[in-house]
């Protein structure tokens, strides 16, 4: 049976909680106060494959901060230590400068982060406002509550509220997320983080399945997530679309973070180099 979870922010607020920041614009926003969201010196092992050695990551709020680096580097890994799905054996995460202990994905989202996997991890079966709310259904109020009913109609109307929002196109929130195309199923995944996420939402690889004209949608959504106040965690290896739409990279090699750079004062070549390890990382 479903249930709603209680004390949960999310689409029946009015408005996104964007922390202490309130929405700041500017991509240097919060570069005097501790960062939104800190790891500091992870390492994570899985057997004798050393997967993270020295995982140093700082986002600042209301920024897109992508994290690139070549096959096997560690990306994956950092955002799902982040995210709670797997643990580091060292060092620690901090939120608005405060340690914070991510067990689970759900503790991760207790904490207004929200994750938008490869795989989607959509219900293809159910339309779009089922699969925003999945897991959290809305019920009807008593009596019909306490036989499983569910308020389909506020959800309806919550979904199209946040489709309006992210200025998502989808003509019925009503059909199936089968029917749709691979950039609509991406947005109604990201709408669905970002409806529930109140502060951070990570897309690993976001446009990886998806064409040209799916991948710039999907791009201009996480320019609208940014304009509202949340801060996102991109992993990518498209670089041309990490310099269209990232505010600051950070760049993994060997399971080491091993710059953070602003996007604006670097170039695509230099990053590529340090990346493969050509040219040496200057921050
Ligand atoms: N569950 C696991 N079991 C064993 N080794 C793992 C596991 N997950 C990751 N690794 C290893 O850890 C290293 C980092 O993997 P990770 O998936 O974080 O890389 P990535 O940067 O996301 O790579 P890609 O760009 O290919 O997605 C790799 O050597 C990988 O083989
Ligand atoms: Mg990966």
């Amino acid at each position: 049976m479903p249930s709603r979870l209680t004390g949960q922010r999310g689409l029946g607020d009015s408005e996104i909680d964007v922390s202490d920041d309130g929405g700041l614009q500017d991509a240097n926003a919060g570069v005097d106060k501790p960062p939104l969201l800190e790891a500091r010196n992870i390492q994570k092992h899985f057997g004798r494959v050393v997967a993270l050695r020295d995982g140093n990551f700082a986002l600042r709020p209301n920024e897109v901060h992508a994290v690139v680096g070549d096959n096997g580097a560690g990306k994956s890994t950092l955002i799902k230590i982040i995210s709670g799905v797997t643990h580091a054996d060292e060092g620690e995460l901090r939120i608005n400068g405060g340690p914070v202990t991510i067990t689970t994905p759900r503790e991760a989202r207790e904490l207004g982060i929200e994750t938008v996997y490869q795989d989607l991890a959509l219900a293809d079966h159910l339309d779009a406002s089922a699969n925003l709310f999945l897991g959290r259904e809305e019920l009807l109020g008593p009596p019909l509550s306490w036989f499983g009913f569910l308020d389909k109609k506020a959800m309806r109307l919550r979904t199209e509220e946040a489709m309006r929002r992210l200025k998502i196109g989808i003509q019925s929130v009503d059909q199936p997320v089968l029917s749709l195309s691979g950039g609509q199923r991406q947005a109604v995944a990201v709408a669905r983080a970002i409806a529930w996420g109140r502060r951070i939402v990570i897309m690993d690889e976001p446009t990886a399945a998806l064409g040209v004209r799916e991948s710039s949608m999907v791009l201009e959504l996480i320019k609208e997530v940014r304009s509202q106040g949340i801060a996102v965690i991109m992993v990518s290896h498209n670089l041309p679309e990490v310099f269209a739409v990232a505010d600051r990279i950070t760049v993994l090699r060997l399971g080491r973070t091993i710059v953070t750079l602003n996007t604006a004062e670097t170039t695509l070549e230099s990053v590529v180099g340090m990346m493969t390890g050509a040219v040496a990382a200057v921050a």
